[in-house]
C-alpha cells in the first residue's frame, strides 16, 4: 500500500525538526534502537511491566502492518545521516465485533517528552484511524501517569474510563478530539 500520505513533519518547541511517516518493515532495528534508550519509567508505562529488550520477534509484528486494520506512525530525527525513531504511536483494531475500536499505545523518547509530539501524533493518528472506520481509541493507561492521561483529558474526548489493578482503561472518540 502507498502510505506517504501519511507522512508529514513536527517542529519541537526548539526549532528542530522531525518527520512523521507510517513505520516499515524496514525499522525493525531502528524499533529495537529506539527501544533500548527507553528510561524503566518509560518503558513501564508503555507495556505496563518490565521490558528490557525489544526481542526480534517482536519487532517484526510491531513494523509489519496493514495501515488499516493495524497502523503505526514513528517521529524520526535524522543526524550525520543516521535516522533515528524517537517516537511512536500506534492502533491495533479489534475484531471481529468492534472494528469501529482500536486499542493505541504511544511512546516518546524520554528527552523528547513534554514538547508536543504525543499530542502531534495523536492527531494524526486519529486522523488515520477516522479514514479507516475507526471511531474509539482504548487505552490502558497507569494511574499514576498524568501526561498520558492529560494527553488523552485536554479535548474533553473521555467518554468511558474503569479502573482496576492500578490501570485505566480510558475509552475516546476520536471525532470530538480532531475537529477541537
Ligand atoms: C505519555 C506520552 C506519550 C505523552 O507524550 P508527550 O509528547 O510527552 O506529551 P505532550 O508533550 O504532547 O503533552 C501532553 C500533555 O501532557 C502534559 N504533560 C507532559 N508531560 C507531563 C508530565 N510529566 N506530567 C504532567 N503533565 C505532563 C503536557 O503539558 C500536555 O498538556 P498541555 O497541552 O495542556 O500542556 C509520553 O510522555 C510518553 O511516551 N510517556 C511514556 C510512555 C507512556 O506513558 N505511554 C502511554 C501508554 S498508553
Amino acid at each position: 500500500m502507498d502510505t506517504d500520505f501519511l507522512s508529514d513533519s513536527f517542529t519541537l518547541p526548539d526549532g528542530l525538526v522531525l518527520t512523521i511517516r507510517p513505520i516499515r518493515q524496514d525499522d525493525a532495528g531502528r524499533l529495537q534502537e529506539f527501544h533500548s534508550r527507553l528510561s524503566q519509567e518509560t518503558i513501564y508505562y508503555r507495556f505496563l511491566e518490565n521490558h528490557p529488550v525489544l526481542l526480534d520477534k517482536e519487532a517484526k509484528y510491531f513494523t509489519t502492518l496493514d495501515y488499516e486494520t493495524r497502523v503505526a506512525l514513528v517521529a524520526t530525527l535524522v543526524t550525520m545521516n543516521k535516522e533515528d525513531i524517537v517516537g511512536v504511536a500506534r492502533f491495533d483494531v479489534f475484531t471481529p465485533n468492534q472494528e469501529d475500536t482500536a486499542e493505541a499505545a504511544f511512546v516518546i523518547e524520554d528527552r523528547f517528552q513534554g514538547m508536543g509530539l504525543g499530542t502531534a501524533l495523536m492527531l494524526r493518528l486519529a486522523r488515520r484511524a477516522l479514514a479507516v472506520g475507526v471511531y474509539y481509541f482504548v487505552f490502558t493507561v497507569h494511574w499514576t501517569n498524568e501526561a498520558m492521561l492529560k494527553l488523552l483529558r485536554k479535548s474533553g474526548e473521555v467518554i468511558e474510563r474503569h479502573q482496576s489493578g492500578g490501570v485505566y482503561d480510558v475509552r475516546v472518540q476520536l471525532s470530538a478530539f480532531v475537529d477541537s
